[in-house]
């Protein structure tokens, strides 16, 4: 397959959220980065985006979102401009719209990370250029991307057939994200979280809505070992966000151990082959600030998932980031050179 070849015709499209892609389109991303790991690794990359100009505005910090575009960009060409959170005018001095108007003069294409999906969606609407969306609020669509090409990866049957469970806090992003793209590419997609800490309304009814079209199944409940039964790959994220008040966190620790990814945990799937997803960062131990803070002041050894499965031969969570890279990439190329 070439990329510059699309079946499905990315050009000139914006990923604002996952369902802006189709099905078909979100597999052929993820070919398009399957064969973008190919060249990477053969040292053979064409330079696809050879000359093109891409913004990348972060309102939020970033370890994989960041490196994957200026890596992703440079491998095949581009130029990159950072403009964080305190280096340009966007929110302060200057509305979105009239930013996203002039970046678009500007730029051949521009990555958003920020708080509203409303700002993003106003970049999209007004840019010119493809806009994607390195996680806000309610989607975090270039994380689901890297998640089922590592699920692709390791799963050792069909997509259609695959268990994926979401445990933990499941009132953000990607857990959203989650929900939605398991029910459009039709797994059995399942949710474990406190009834308190569990996707919205809208968000379920869409999940519902796009497993009527694909045959997913999809359950969302505080049953966390039913949820995770026959599961073929156990996903977690962080409890606490940043900015999250200090007095909430024991009340939410306490809230969501039961839904730790742990030994047991690992064991109540009745599946000695279950794989262990993070997007990252984790709180696994110990060895962070906040880890030494948390884990001292609440007397635990680690959040979300335990040091030892973090560490164990069923966690993949570095194949899942490296693979941001190459799904950054691909949905890059796709948007900016594809027919
Ligand atoms: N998973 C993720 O979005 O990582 P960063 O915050 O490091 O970009």
């Amino acid at each position: 397959m070439v990329p510059d070849n699309l079946k499905h015709g990315l050009r000139g499209r914006s990923l604002l959220k996952d369902v802006d892609l189709t099905k078909d389109e979100f597999l052929e991303v993820l070919d398009v980065a399957a064969l973008l790991r190919e060249e990477k690794r053969a040292h053979h990359e064409p330079k696809r985006l050879q000359g093109l100009n891409i913004a990348l505005i972060f309102e939020k910090s970033s370890t994989r979102t960041r490196s994957a575009f200026e890596v992703g960009a440079h491998d095949q060409g581009a130029h990159v401009t950072y403009l964080g959170p305190s280096e340009s005018h966007l929110g302060h001095k200057e509305s979105v719209k009239d930013t996203a108007r002039v970046l678009g003069r500007m730029f051949d294409g521009i990555e958003f990370r920020g708080s509203a999906q409303a700002d993003v969606e106003q970049l999209g609407a007004f840019a010119g250029v493809p806009v994607w969306n390195g996680l806000t609020d309610e989607w975090h669509p270039t994380q689901l991307l890297a998640d089922v090409l590592t699920i692709r990866d390791h799963a050792s049957k069909p997509l259609k057939d695959v268990v994926l469970c979401y445990v933990g806090d499941a009132r953000n992003n990607t857990a959203n994200s989650t929900l939605v793209v398991g029910a459009m590419l039709g797994l059995d997609v399942r949710i474990a979280a406190p009834s308190s800490l569990q996707p919205n309304a809208e968000v379920r009814a869409l999940a519902s809505d796009l497993s009527g079209k694909s045959g997913a199944r999809v359950t969302v409940t505080d049953d966390v070992a039913a949820a995770v039964a026959d599961a073929d790959f156990l996903y977690t994220d962080v409890w606490l966000s940043m900015g999250e008040p200090a007095e909430k966190w024991g009340e939410r620790i306490k809230l969501l151990l039961p839904y730790q990814v742990n030994a047991q945990l690992l064991r109540l799937t009745h599946n000695p082959n279950v794989r262990f997803l993070h997007c990252l960062p984790a709180l696994h131990n110990a060895d962070t600030e906040i880890g030494k803070q948390l884990l001292t002041e609440y007397d635990v050894d680690a959040l979300e998932v335990t040091d030892e499965v973090f560490e164990s031969s069923a966690s993949v969570v570095f194949n899942q980031a490296e693979n941001r890279l190459h799904t950054i990439k691909a949905i890059m190329v796709a948007t900016l050179t594809g027919t």
